[in-house]
């Protein structure tokens, strides 16, 4: 599956803009993560963070946690795909599905999906709301702040120390990826 293949499966099964956004953000982070971690794999490793949330809208995640990753792989599936590394990463990004990372690329759409919407959280909080504006420091800062964005889950972001980076990386790669696109995130 090439990455225009996927973006078809995601606007057939995804319609809020939010989540759209959110997906991007997150696929410009892994592509951003992959260029230091996998630089053969980039193109994979956004595919894998463009439809880690695919099932969003199409099961009750909201009472049943367990569903959301493996809704995915089912979609993907009946879409034609069988990729057992991009269903185990989609897995992996919600451990209350049962699935425990392991891998590198597991790791980092576990740790970068939080931090796309913590980044973006704190861009809100600037005057012009703009991610360009958003300091290195400053996400550090906030990062300390457990009632800030309490949403965003520190221990996930945190687990990107096992790809081999560190959070200040995961940090900088995200305000660089996520800055590149700002204008499709609306930041
Ligand atoms: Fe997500």
């Amino acid at each position: 599956m090439n990455r225009e293949q996927a973006h078809d499966i995601l606007m057939k099964y995804m319609k809020g803009e939010n989540y759209i956004t959110h997906s991007y953000a997150v696929e410009a982070i892994m592509r951003g993560l992959a260029k230091k971690l996998a630089p053969d794999d980039v193109e994979y490793w956004g595919i894998v963070g463009l439809l880690h949330d695919l099932d969003e809208e199409q099961c009750d995640w909201q009472n049943d946690m367990s569903v959301h990753g493996p809704t995915s792989a089912e979609i993907l599936r009946k879409e034609g795909i069988e990729d057992k590394t991009l269903f185990d990463a989609i897995c992996a990004h919600n451990p209350k599905n049962g699935t425990k990372a392991k891998t590198a690329l597991q790791y980092a759409i576990l740790a970068a999906d939080p931090m796309s919407g913590f980044v973006k959280a704190v861009a809100q909080i600037y005057p012009d709301k703009k991610v360009a504006s958003v300091k290195h420091k400053s996400v550090m800062k906030r990062f300390n702040e457990l009632r800030f964005a309490k949403g965003a889950n520190r221990d996930y972001m945190e687990m990107i120390e096992f790809t081999g980076l560190s959070l200040d990386d995961l940090i900088d790669v995200a305000l660089e990826e996520m800055t590149a696109i700002a204008d499709q995130l609306g930041l």
